[in-house]
């Protein structure tokens, strides 16, 4: 059996992981023991939990503790003990897309296996400024090493992205139709514009305000689900 800690317990967590897991993961080899976030939002977790009757264990990070660009070292020795003491195997990592990096270079220093969502990272204002937009790359390049590195010693290392959207058919069939043009005219894709509005209507304060996968923090959209129709 494998077990799992997750980082990151807010709806797709609890949509997605959190259930599954419960559910399949005994079929499967995969137990999830331990769970990570923020002080925050330590109410609304176990309020969850107590629904769910469920006794995972959590360690909450408080709010002078949250870093972006590396893990605090008290978060970082209270990561490394829980691995140590519940023999953690792997990371679902389902943060804020602000802070996938930290936690999964850490998780590959500890040869954890690691389930990603995407984006793999994101940055403050990333939609303006093409210095952060860079940094998209040079994130990847560094996990891309270390993992590759990790790999050499240990071949059946695993850092799997989670991109739910992939394969869904509206994706694939604007690709059949772009190509089906592009055969036809001779004429390949000049120009892109995507809307995609993920079931969410946002209110004009909103915009403004909200910090959930937020415009207001300059990466918005195309960190959360204008994503998918860049990539996939
Ligand atoms: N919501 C969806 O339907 C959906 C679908 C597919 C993928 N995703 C991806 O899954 C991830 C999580 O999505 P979400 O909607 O639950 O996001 P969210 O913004 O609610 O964040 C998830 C949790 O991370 C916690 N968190 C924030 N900073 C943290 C830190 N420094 N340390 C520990 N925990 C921290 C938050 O408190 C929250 O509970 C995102 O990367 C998102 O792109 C979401």
């Amino acid at each position: 059996m494998k077990n799992v800690l997750i980082i990151g317990f807010g709806p797709h967590a609890k949509r997605i992981y959190f259930p599954i897991l419960n559910q399949w993961g005994q079929e499967w080899g995969a137990k999830l023991v331990y769970g990570v976030d923020l002080k925050s939002q330590q109410q609304t977790i176990e309020t969850y939990l107590q629904a769910q009757n469920s006794k995972l264990p959590f360690f909450y990070i408080d709010e002078d503790e949250k870093l972006y660009d590396e893990l605090h070292p008290n978060v970082e020795k209270r990561l490394d003990k829980i691995v140590e003491e519940y023999s953690i195997d792997g990371v679902v990592i389902s943060t804020e897309p602000l802070v996938h990096m930290p936690y999964a270079v850490w998780a590959l220093k500890k040869d954890l296996h690691i389930l990603m969502d995407k984006p793999i990272s994101t940055k403050f204002n990333v939609s303006t400024d093409l210095n952060k937009a860079q940094e998209l790359k040079t994130d990847y390049d560094q996990l891309a090493k270390l993992y590759f590195d990790k790999k050499k010693n240990n071949k059946s290392l695993s850092f799997t992205l989670m991109a739910q959207r992939r394969y869904h058919p509206a994706f694939n069939k604007i690709k059949e139709l772009i190509n089906e043009v592009k055969l036809k005219t001779n004429c390949p894709v000049t120009s892109v514009q995507s809307f995609h509005t993920d079931g969410q209507w946002r209110f004009p304060t909103e915009i403004v305000e909200q910090i959930y996968h937020p415009y207001c923090q300059g990466y918005g959209k195309c960190s959360h689900s204008g994503y998918h129709t860049v990539v996939d």
